[in-house]
């Protein structure tokens, strides 16, 4: 089976990416063993901090944080970091070519019942210019992104990963330690009988939601005359995962709870590498108004609302915005 380095090479990633990515996953793969010992090492649990989006933060993210801070900022390679658990961004090395964006861990309240969890980043370039402590670097479109991805820690530990040239899949061997390309090139269906939203927040959402939620409901007695699914992991990399495997829409759109927040999740960190990854699976990544990855970011920790997955389905969903 082809390991990551040689499926990089063949994508025509340059040495020094190549390097920072092995460097990213390096990171991955110490928090994939903390994140194993669950119970045993005294990790799970929250902290009695909250992070600047005012979420309470676990153990779990502060370590994940910390590792990938201490390896990404001694690596040489990356110039500045901007991640979940970090109010501003953390200067590095003046000389560092990337600026690295991460969520360090993705869905972290799934550790109290030991189900789905994952790293999600993206990589730019850092322009010449910025200074290290400058923010305003990192407020580039998603179309600037050099490569993106997130480490799954499920049952396997798996990487998806996309430098514009295809997503591809990998699943860890801890017998060496290798990423191996498991699923080449993926392609998600562009139709889907499967969609994914918190049902939760129902009464908050805008009209279009509504509508389109009400005729997946309405199953093959309603307008779409088919019957649809629905799954929940409460971790986008989760969810996001599936859509990727089998096809699929996840949505978290924006709702009417906290007009000050235009969604929940977060540009930088969540919304764009998952949007390159399914766009270049052949899928859509929107906000309901555009194309995720067109978003002019205004500030690092900017959160958009997202519908994302299966090509037709991503259609007849925003064509309500309309
Ligand atoms: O990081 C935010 C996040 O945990 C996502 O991973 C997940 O999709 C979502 O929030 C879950 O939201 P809720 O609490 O509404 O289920
Ligand atoms: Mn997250």
């Amino acid at each position: 089976m082809k390991r990551l380095n040689s499926q990089l090479q063949h994508d025509g990633a340059p040495l020094e990416l190549v390097l920072l990515i092995r460097t990213l996953l390096a990171a991955c793969k110490e928090i994939s063993f903390r994140v194993s010992q669950g119970a045993l090492a005294g990790v799970l649990g929250s902290t009695l901090s909250e992070n600047v989006q005012g979420e309470t933060q676990k153990k779990l993210d502060v370590i994940s944080n910390q590792i990938l801070k201490d390896i990404l900022s001694e690596s040489g390679y990356v110039k500045a970091i901007s991640s979940e658990e970090e109010e501003s961004v953390v200067p590095c090395s003046p000389n560092g070519n990337y600026l690295v964006s991460f969520d360090p861990l993705d869905g972290s309240s799934n550790t109290e019942i030991n189900s789905l969890i994952g790293t999600i980043f993206s990589i730019a370039h850092a322009p010449q210019w910025m200074e290290a402590d400058d923010p305003s670097a990192f407020l580039q479109p998603g179309t600037q992104m050099v490569a993106a991805g997130y480490v799954l820690y499920g049952p396997s530990t798996m990487l998806a990963m996309t430098t514009g040239r295809g997503t591809h899949l990998y699943t860890l061997d801890k017998t060496h330690g290798g990423f191996l390309l498991t699923h080449p090139n993926v392609k998600i269906p562009v139709q889907t009988s499967e969609f994914s939203i918190n049902t939760s927040n129902q009464r908050h959402w805008q009209e279009p939601i509504q509508s389109y939620v009400s005729e997946l409901l309405a199953g093959s007695e309603g307008p779409r005359e088919k019957d649809y699914n629905m799954r929940w992991v409460a971790a986008m990399v989760g969810d996001v995962h599936r859509v990727l495997c089998r096809g699929g829409i996840f949505m978290y759109p924006f709702d009417k709870r906290n007009p000050q927040m235009p969604g929940k999740l977060r540009l930088l960190y969540e919304a764009n590498p998952m949007a390159f990854l399914v766009e270049q699976a052949g899928g859509l990544a929107s906000t309901g108004s555009g194309r995720i990855m067109d978003v002019m970011p205004e500030e690092i920790h900017q959160r958009v609302p997202v519908i994302i997955g299966s090509k037709e389905e991503v259609e007849n969903c925003v064509a309500r915005f309309k």
